[in-house]
């Protein structure tokens, strides 16, 4: 290992997904565990805050222990300990913070915080090498509907937002509303293969004056009184067409609002992130939209977009880089704001 080679443990825990990885210099991932909560809170039809933060104290340690291994690193090789301390559920994000604090304090580690946007945002740097700031950024996550203009490492201007429902959570309410259970996302995008995404227009929401924003809970009304609407009058319901249809009018949206975003802003590089960006219409969308418009785009790997450490190992790194240090009163933050530290 190189002199001035950096090696972080970053932990995750902000919802449904106990993560851990090892991740030197920001970009090489040398382990990434991730232990999902998914088969337990399917029962429910949603997380379920109170059962996600029990599995956490079940799982971390042996999810770290496992990074470890897997890494073939002890924590003694470590130059910092990375966690998740927001936005998130606030039962979930403090069994991490406290295990890293724990951590950070029993082998005297430097301790980074990092906002967990800014992890889905780093995903990018894993496996595209050669990408750096500026870049624009949409973040599409359960939680989440960004437009985020990455000025530099750990610098960031939100340029547009959704005003209701995040894209991931329409996804997850369609999907349950066609009974395809929990969670909706990957669901729906397989189902829309065997659809036809011209079959029903949805409506697309445009807010006057921010062009950037995004609503989408006129949409989720929309299906669910087509839906009710077919019922009454007897007619068939083909869930693909539906699922497709519902898809495309997210997608269409998503890459119009990053496409305008990027020409007014004069930006080449467009990059995407969270639970959302693994699907594949948005991917082939925006990639088609991108090539016409001379823009390159970036993404990372499905299992990079949905929750994981080594996205927070990577944004961890670059504000370790800057100088950012948590003390032990590093707290849990649920509605932690992006660029607030
Ligand atoms: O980023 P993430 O793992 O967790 C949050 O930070 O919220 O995102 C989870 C969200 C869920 O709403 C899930 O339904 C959605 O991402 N999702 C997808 C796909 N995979 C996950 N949405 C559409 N298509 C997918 N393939
Ligand atoms: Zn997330």
């Amino acid at each position: 290992m190189n002199e001035k080679d950096i090696l972080i443990l970053a932990v995750e825990s902000s919802c449904d997904e106990t993560a851990a990885a090892v991740v030197r210099n920001g970009r090489e991932v040398l382990s990434n565990i991730i232990s999902s909560q998914i088969e337990l809170h399917k029962l429910y039809g949603g997380v379920v805050p109170e059962i996600a933060s029990r599995k956490h104290i079940e799982k971390i340690n042996q999810v770290i222990r496992e990074a470890l291994e897997t890494a073939a690193v002890t924590l003694d090789d470590l130059d910092a300990v990375a966690v998740t301390y927001g936005p998130g559920l606030v039962g979930a994000l403090l069994v991490g913070v406290a295990e890293a604090k724990a951590i950070s304090y029993a082998k005297k580690l430097p301790l980074v915080g990092v906002h967990h946007i800014e992890g889905h945002i780093s995903a990018n740097y894993i496996e595209n090498k050669e990408l750096e700031p500026p870049f624009l950024c949409l973040v599409v996550s359960g939680g989440h509907t960004h437009l985020v203009m990455v000025k530099d490492y750990g610098v960031y201007e939100i340029l547009g937002r959704t005003r209701d429902d995040a894209a991931g959570e329409a996804f997850d309410k369609v999907a349950r509303a066609i009974g395809l259970g929990y969670p909706g996302g990957p669901k729906i995008d397989k189902l829309s293969a065997e659809g036809n995404p011209e079959a029903i227009r949805f409506p697309k929401a445009k807010i006057p004056d921010a062009p950037y924003d995004f609503s989408f809970s006129g949409l989720k009304s929309a299906v669910l009184n087509y839906l009710n609407g077919c019922r009454m009058k007897g007619e068939e319901i083909v869930p693909a067409d539906v699922a497709a249809s519902f898809q495309k009018a997210v997608v269409d949206v998503l890459v119009e609002h990053a496409i305008l975003a990027a020409k007014e802003l004069g930006t080449d590089k467009l990059a995407i992130a969270g639970g959302v960006a693994s699907n594949g219409t948005l991917r082939r969308t925006m990639e088609k939209a991108c090539a016409r418009e001379g823009i390159a785009f970036y993404h990372p790997s499905p299992i990079l977009c949905t929750d994981n450490a080594a996205m927070i190992g990577a944004a961890a790194y670059y504000e370790f880089r800057n100088g950012v240090r948590h003390g032990l009163d590093l707290n849990a933050v649920p509605n932690l704001k992006l660029g607030e530290r």
